[in-house]
């Protein structure tokens, strides 16, 4: 089976990019199931129901979530409605939930959303080892041999760290939240994929997806104006997980597409 992970997408730049190349890369990749990290998608803060259907709508399966994805109130229903749309399941809150199954037929597909905890702003968020010991029991109660991961955190140390505790139990593993696309896709010992950062989806020409002038303005002098996505200069960054019939990871290929380019770069 071929899964395709799609790094955070950022703004109405990464959503509209995401429309035009991810039936592109399905279709070249041949990949079967896809999940999207969106919790920056909306323009305006996290994820909204708009910027939701626009990632469904590129061909998403499931739609991971991150650090930002509750601060958008207006998100809370859509949430708990659809059973595809993710947020760090260690975080504690009233709406939503981090683990989701998907039948797609000839196989099933459970995908898990947790988050770290160092640089997070989620201090309070609750273990993610333990977190993910109890989906991952329920995955595979639930008969899923394909299982992923999206852990959405800022330490290397805690993504290796998780990869590694999971090794053998789940197909993958991808970290999220850094938008930097990390050289270090492999595959572990006991057959887990494992990728650092998948990168992002968005203007390339920006501080990790955001305005330069306005990240320069507020680390020179501490100017606290409001984030605004950069637009235009795409690029598309993400990671392909080929498993065996048992869920192992056999082949794993991370890649970044520039807009105006057919040419992985
Ligand atoms: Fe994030």
């Amino acid at each position: 089976m071929k899964a395709l992970a799609i790094g955070d997408v950022c703004g109405s730049s990464g959503c509209r990019y995401l429309l035009k190349m991810l039936p592109v890369l399905k279709n070249k990749f041949g990949a079967e199931f896809v999940i999207v990290n969106g919790e920056n998608s909306d323009e305006a803060n996290g994820i909204s129901p708009l910027s939701a259907d626009m990632i469904f709508a590129a061909g998403a399966d499931v739609i991971t979530g991150g650090n930002h994805t509750l601060r958008n109130k207006n998100f809370y229903e859509a949430l708990d409605s659809s059973p595809f749309l993710l947020r760090p399941d260690n975080i504690k809150a009233d709406f939503g939930k981090g683990y989701c199954l998907v039948d797609k037929g000839k196989f099933s597909v459970a995908v898990i959303n947790l988050c770290g905890i160092t640089y997070m702003e989620r201090s309070s968020a609750e273990n993610f080892m333990t977190s993910a010991d109890s989906l991952v029991k329920r995955a595979e109660e639930d008969g899923a041999k394909f299982i992923f991961v999206d852990f959405h955190a800022e330490a290397t140390s805690e993504k290796k760290a998780l990869a590694l505790y999971l090794d053998g139990r789940v197909s993958a593993v991808f970290g999220t939240h850094t938008h930097v696309l990390t050289a270090d896709a492999q595959i572990l010992k006991n057959g887990t994929g494992f990728i650092t950062d998948i990168g992002m989806t968005g203007s390339d020409n920006s501080v990790i997806g955001v305005k330069s002038d306005i990240i320069i303005k507020r680390l020179k002098n501490n100017d606290m104006s409001k984030f605004e996505f950069s637009s235009g200069e795409n690029i598309i960054c993400g990671c392909l997980f080929e498993t065996d019939n048992s869920g192992r990871c056999r082949n794993i290929m991370s890649f970044k597409y520039k807009e105006g380019s057919d040419e992985k770069i």
